[in-house]
């Protein structure tokens, strides 16, 4: 575990490229395996995360090559598919494990999901029992809630779903398995979540089709063979967003990210606590909006997060608790139990990271309060949590003296060149 020492206070200034999403690197991977043909996917993102699909599916017998700045992913269809001969591991990452999962509903034969110790702590009944009852047959530890999980695809059927948790990850699972299955499948969600999947299949002319009133309907089919250039992850803006908007004498462009509404809801939140922050869309990708998102130095009051705004959300609460330490007032957050089941317990971890600044905090089952005022510099534990890591890096870049972020290297998780992005950010404010 490396220790990173943060030495605030660094005004921001400048432009900066984050890496490319996170939620569209899994899927482009999966999607272009998936196909029949070859597809040249550039600006993948560069983390642990994205790295395990890719592994996943060349254990699955796909080639994934180096290719003039991003990869060649001969897509042999799911046909193609072969059996693996190891243990799947997916690492830390609960998109490749709840996505492949679905993957492999429909293939006959058997395979073997692992991953690290947050990963398996996590649960997948959630996407299990609905795979169950589409055909497939998995089996996994405390009855199939925890990895490690074994799958043998099954033949399935399509099933009408109403989803009980908000989860994007789950939705796709069995979108994924319904193209495998006879018969037309229906998933509804509780909250609208991140629609990457659905878009991008349909794009790329897979049977897939958002109905009026929020369902995703699937038939069986396959997407066809794509290149596509990912554009930058708003998650990951969202750390050089609240460190403008919290830092003094700051201002920062973060170019090219993807602006799909359910992804940058925390530009809303940001706004509704007074901040300057701003979003200029320039484009599309992929079936996706893509953008410029700026944001300065503000005066921040408290707000409220709470009911179908979460899951748009979810990711950015870590650093949304940053912002809220440095407002004025009390910040909720509410609805967010889903914060519990992430790669750390986020509203315990959030918590003990703010209060390690000296920042009164509440944590509650299904949220937080987070008074602001008062934070100094400290020492915090990521947790092994990449998003714990970065926020405390965001709030410690805004404080007067040195903090200490013990478990630092959890950043490559999702942003292995953050300390270089920041401090290229600083360098662009130095007189
Ligand atoms: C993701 C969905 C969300 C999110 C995760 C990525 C995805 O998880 O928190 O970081 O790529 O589909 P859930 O599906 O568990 O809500």
């Amino acid at each position: 575990m490396s220790a990173l020492t943060v030495r605030g206070t660094r005004p921001l200034r400048g432009r900066v490229r984050v890496p490319g999403d996170k939620s569209i690197s899994h899927r482009a991977l999966l999607f272009a395996a998936m196909a029949e043909g070859d597809a040249t996917l550039r600006g993948l993102g560069p983390g642990a995360d994205v790295a395990a699909t890719a592994a996943v599916l060349r254990a699955l017998g796909v080639v994934i090559e180096p290719s003039d700045g991003g990869v060649v992913v001969a897509g042999r269809g799911l046909d193609g598919f072969a059996e693996p001969r190891r243990v799947l591991d997916a690492g830390n990452s609960g998109t490749t494990t709840r996505l492949t999962l679905g993957m492999l509903a429909g293939r006959p034969f058997h395979a073997v999901l692992a991953g690290d110790e947050s990963l398996s702590r996590r649960p997948m009944r959630r996407v299990v029992d609905p795979l169950r009852r589409m055909g497939a047959r998995i089996d996994g530890r405390d009855a199939g809630e925890h990895l490690p999980i074994a799958i043998r695809g099954g033949t399935l059927a399509g099933v009408q779903l109403e989803l009980e948790v908000a989860s994007a990850q789950v939705k796709s699972a069995i979108i994924l398995a319904g193209l495998q299955a006879a018969g037309t499948t229906v998933v509804s969600e509780p909250a609208p979540t991140r629609d990457h999947t659905e878009r991008m299949l349909a794009a790329l002319g897979a049977p897939v089709e958002v109905l009026g009133d929020g369902q995703v309907q699937v038939r069986s089919g396959a997407p066809r063979a794509f290149d596509l250039d990912v554009p930058g992850d708003p998650s990951s803006a969202a750390f050089f967003v609240v460190a403008a908007c919290i830092t003094p004498d700051s201002e920062v462009r973060c170019e090219q990210v993807a602006c799909n509404p359910r992804r940058i809801a925390f530009v809303d939140v940001l706004r509704r606590m007074g901040g300057d922050v701003a979003v200029e869309i320039t484009g599309e990708r992929g079936g996706e909006p893509v953008g410029t998102i700026s944001a300065r130095t503000s005066a921040l009051h408290a707000a409220v997060v709470d009911g179908p705004e979460v899951p748009a959300l979810i990711d950015e609460i870590p650093v949304l608790a940053v912002a809220a330490a440095f407002a004025d007032g009390v910040t909720e957050f509410r609805d967010a139990a889903e914060l519990r089941v992430k790669e750390s317990d986020r509203v315990a971890t959030v918590a003990a990271a703010l209060t390690a600044l000296n920042v009164g905090v509440e944590p509650r089952p299904d949220g937080l309060s987070v008074r602001g005022g008062g934070a100094r510099p400290g020492r915090v534990d990521s947790a092994g949590d990449h998003r714990i890591a970065l926020a405390a890096a965001v709030a410690a870049n805004a404080l007067a003296g040195d903090t200490v972020i013990e478990g630092a290297d959890a950043v490559a998780v999702s942003y292995p060149g953050f300390t270089r992005d920041l401090d290229h950010l600083a360098a662009g404010a130095a007189p």
